[in-house]
């Protein structure tokens, strides 16, 4: 099943999608399914290197493309990309804020720089995303796609830092909901599981605990960009155009309560007992 078998090829022909950290995993992955359905994309992030590869695997796929390396925490240079990319494609209709920093980390060892530094990218870095873009989000009635996580609603360990980062993102994501909606633009964030083959998984999920990991997820496995790429078109598509200021969890149950430590002991006893 892919993007082109539920949606028409044409759906975001000639409107513009801009996604921070576009260069790569969960958000390259969402640029590949807008450029499926006709769209542009403006992507941006820190390494000019990797945006250009990036960009030239979406023009591939027949996409218009601008992409010019900015730091979400550096307003004017994000300021700055954006414009351009309004120079090169038009105005935006759907804005990703996607980038993100990580480290799994005890929080009695982040450093206060560390802690802010990932609040500055994810939070902020929303923010100066939301703000940079809103005259042209107004303008086309366009929506806002906030990539937030399971750390935003259920603490885990290592990962206070981002925990607090995404919950902000999340309240962002409804007060502007709230505050846009009479410009017409909706906001909605995504809140993807584990998603296999990006940078986050490698990070976040220690070495030999894939298969265990997997086997406490209820739907069996990790996700894949695919599965966010196609949710995000929906939320961007006219099909959700009364949707907005919801958070949806894409994990495959990861985060529904019970799947944790007494189901695993559970269904490990049962599959003894039957074995
Ligand atoms: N463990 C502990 N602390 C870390 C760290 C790690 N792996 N990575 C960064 N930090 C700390 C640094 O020590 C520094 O704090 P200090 O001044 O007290 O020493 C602070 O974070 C800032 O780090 P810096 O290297 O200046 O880089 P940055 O601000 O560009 O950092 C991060 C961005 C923190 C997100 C970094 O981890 C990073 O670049 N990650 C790669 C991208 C990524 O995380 N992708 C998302 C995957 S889900």
């Amino acid at each position: 099943m892919n993007i082109t078998s539920c949606f028409a090829k044409d759906l975001f022909q000639g409107k513009t999608v801009f996604i921070t950290g576009g260069s790569s995993g969960i958000n390259l992955g969402i640029a590949r399914n807008f450029a499926a359905v006709g769209a542009n994309l403006g992507i941006v992030g820190r390494a000019q290197e990797k945006l250009d590869a990036a960009a030239a695997e979406l023009r591939a796929l027949g996409a218009q493309v601008s992409a010019h390396s900015a730091d979400v925490r550096d307003y004017p240079a994000l300021e700055g990309a954006m414009q351009r990319c309004r120079e090169e494609l038009g105005p935006i209709h759907t804005l990703v804020c996607g980038a993100a920093g990580n480290f799994p980390l005890a929080a009695e060892r982040i450093s206060p720089n560390g802690f802010k530094s990932v609040i500055d990218i994810d939070l902020l870095g929303s923010f100066h995303t939301c703000r940079a873009a809103f005259e042209q989000l107004k303008e086309t009635r366009g929506n806002i796609i906030f990539i937030s996580a399971g750390q935003a609603f259920m603490p885990y360990a290592f990962q206070a830092h981002v925990g607090a980062a995404k919950a902000g993102i999340d309240n962002l994501m409804r007060n502007l909901a709230l505050e846009w909606g009479r410009f017409g633009i909706r906001c909605n964030s995504i809140a993807p599981g584990p998603i296999e083959g990006t940078e986050g998984v490698r990070r976040l999920v220690p070495e030999g605990s894939v298969d265990k990991l997997k086997r406490m997820i209820p739907l069996g496995r990790f996700g894949t960009p695919d599965d966010i790429g196609q949710l995000s078109v929906f939320l961007a598509s006219p099909l959700a155009s009364y949707i907005t200021g919801t958070l949806i969890v894409a994990d495959g149950g990861q985060n529904l309560p019970g799947s944790g430590a007494w189901t695993q002991l559970v269904l490990a006893e049962m599959a003894k007992a039957k074995g």
